[in-house]
């Protein structure tokens, strides 16, 4: 595996060549980092699921540079989802239409959608626009780190998760740090009436301002299958409480105005729901680094981008 550490556009077009050769990119996106390969190569698509050791089955996102790409991987979107897509991308958010010809059973994991995104982060859209310079459609990419475990937001954290499962021609390109920190939104457009499967920085209050409509709830929403939903996911290898009391030792995780517990490890302080997001994942790992056997997090309180970090460390918690 080789790291671009300075992606220029050069370096970039090279990855995007890697990606048409049939090699793995692992790349910065605003969100997490993502692990890439061509979405119309089977045999790249599988060695995503051998480095992340995930089940196959599991839908993949794929990736495009522009609206216009949309008709290529989905067909009979709702005017919401168009609604949608022009306000909030490039963006956050990640949308689940019809699927067209185009979208594999080995991206769908059988099903009749496909999950959709165009980010927003710099080196990911010249990725995507030099790999579709090349003649490539679409880019499949899972969060770049192992089945279950936490996601990378900087490409220290991918060489961490997964380095030692790439092969000498694939690329981790490092843009710095996820500026969001947590995964996209994941939107539902196969119904009437949306739904969110994944809370994310699009909150459902942006999206429902939108549309003017209210949403489903994730409870009442659709049986759609996607790995987000297991209930044990985001996990780093200490054991996460939601709640304290915190005994000496243990890692600790909260807004700035929460005291650190005597005795416990600070991970992270976060001024604001925005930092946390951005912090939470690395706060983690870092326990991790540390040894930590426990760590006692306080989820920020409210909705929005408060209910996503919520939803990442109940997931992180739960074994
Ligand atoms: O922010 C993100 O979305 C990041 C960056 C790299 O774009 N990607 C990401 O991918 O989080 P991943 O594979 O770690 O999580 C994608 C989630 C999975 O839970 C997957 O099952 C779900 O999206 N998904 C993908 N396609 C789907 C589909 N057709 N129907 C329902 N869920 C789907
Ligand atoms: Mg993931």
């Amino acid at each position: 595996m080789e790291i671009i550490s300075n992606p220029t556009p050069g370096e970039i077009k090279r990855a995007a060549k890697a990606l048409i050769d049939g090699h793995l990119v692992a790349f910065p996106t605003e969100t997490v980092y993502g692990l890439g390969a061509d979405a119309t190569n089977e045999k790249a698509v599988s060695r995503i699921y051998s480095v992340k050791g995930r089940p196959t089955g599991h839908p993949l996102i794929v990736h495009i540079s522009s609206i216009k790409q949309l008709e290529s991987w989905a067909k009979d979107l709702p005017d919401y989802a168009i609604q949608l897509a022009r306000e909030f991308w490039p963006g956050p958010m990640t949308l689940i239409l019809k699927k067209s010809a185009l979208a594999m059973d080995f991206i769908t994991g059988g099903q009749d959608t496909v999950g959709l995104r165009i980010p927003a982060h710099p080196v990911a859209q010249e990725l995507l626009a030099a790999f579709e310079r090349l003649g490539g459609t679409g880019m499949a990419a899972p969060s770049a780190n192992k089945f279950g475990a936490v996601s990378a937001t900087s490409a220290d954290d991918v060489i961490d998760e997964i380095g030692s499962s790439l092969y000498a021609n694939d690329l981790i390109i490092n843009g710095g740090s996820s500026r969001i920190g947590i995964e996209s939104t994941i939107v539902d457009c196969v119904n009437d009436i949306p739904s969110v499967l994944r809370p994310g920085a699009i909150t459902r209050e942006m999206i429902e301002n939108i549309l003017s409509t209210r949403l489903f709830s994730i409870i009442d929403g659709t049986k759609t299958k996607h790995s987000g939903s297991f209930k044990s996911h985001y996990s780093p290898k200490a054991q996460v409480k939601l709640s304290g009391p915190a005994q000496s030792g243990d890692g600790f995780i909260a807004l700035a105005k929460i005291a650190t517990p005597l005795g416990a490890i600070r991970l992270a302080s976060p001024e604001d729901v925005i930092q946390y997001a951005e912090q939470v994942y690395s706060a983690l790992r870092l326990g991790d680094a540390n040894g930590i056997k426990r760590i006692i997090t306080i989820p920020p309180e409210g909705d929005g981008l408060a209910e996503a970090i919520t939803d990442r460390l109940s997931k992180a918690a739960f074994r």
